[in-house]
């Protein structure tokens, strides 16, 4: 499919046929296609873990059973933003190594990391495939952490199942163009526009949504966030404790 009609026609497939298998090739396109995304000073401060051992898959799914794909789908990826390689390098020349003196070395490796799990998902859609991506991986963060056996310097961003979907999904709509796009300068929005979507997604009626859209997230950000990531940042070097 042409990149555009790809992009356009995105959507996530939670259902699997369990029975499909991706071949090598087909992985192989998705992985490349993703270590092709830009990166910042073309630093490529994320790794990519294909998770083919089944037991650490049912464990993740013991963990998280909200998202059974996880197990049922061919192939299910990590990614993880990685800045253990350039601590190698630091080490390599003896240098101190600063990244927990700030949030900008962290913001920089999960956009890199970011950017090439996107394109895995474009590269699975171009390919007639569909996908999951998994972000309440961090909710337990160490425990998949352990399991994956990740060093010091590496946080789990996101998990991504990939498979042959066999349920079909229809195209979430998305918030009016008026509430995100901003020309020259930014510029405020009325409310309405916020509740013009909350129509839309009662229209759309998801069957996992149980709430309004703004409600959703009224409700979850008047919550704590998750201090497990804060702990986890701490333990693992990403910040000073
Ligand atoms: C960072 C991130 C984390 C996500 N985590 C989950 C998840 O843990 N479980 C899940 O079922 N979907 C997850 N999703 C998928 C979103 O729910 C989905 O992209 C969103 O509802 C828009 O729907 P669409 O992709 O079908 O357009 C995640 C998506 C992103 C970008």
């Amino acid at each position: 499919m042409e990149a555009l009609e790809v992009m356009n026609q995105h959507r996530t497939y939670r259902n699997f046929d369990e029975e499909y298998q991706l071949s090598e090739e087909e992985l192989q396109k998705i992985l490349r296609a993703s270590r092709q995304a830009p990166s910042w000073m073309n630093g490529q401060m994320y790794s990519i873990i294909v998770v083919r051992d089944r037991g650490i898959r049912e464990k993740m799914v013991e963990m998280n059973p909200g998202n059974p794909h996880m197990l049922h789908s061919s192939v299910f990826l990590v990614f993880v933003a990685d800045l253990k390689r350039t601590q190698k390098v630091a080490e390599h020349y003896d240098v101190d190594y600063r990244i927990n003196e700030g949030l900008d070395p962290l913001i920089t490796a999960v956009t890199d990391t970011a950017l090439a799990l996107e394109n895995a998902v474009i590269a699975t859609e171009a390919l007639g495939l569909g996908s999951v991506v998994v972000g309440s991986i961090r909710k337990d963060i160490v425990e998949v952490s352990k399991l994956l056996n990740l060093p010091d310097y590496v946080l789990p961003v996101a998990g991504l199942s990939i498979g042959k979907p066999n349920v079909e999904m229809k195209r979430k709509p998305r918030l009016h163009e008026e509430a995100v796009i901003h020309y020259d300068r930014y510029k405020d929005y009325d409310y309405s526009v916020i509740e013009d979507y909350d129509d839309t997604m009662e229209r759309f009626a998801e069957a996992r949504e149980t709430k309004l859209w703004s409600k959703k997230f009224a409700d979850y950000f008047g919550n704590t966030p998750n201090k497990k990531v804060d702990e986890f940042l701490k333990i693992n070097k990403f910040f000073q404790s």
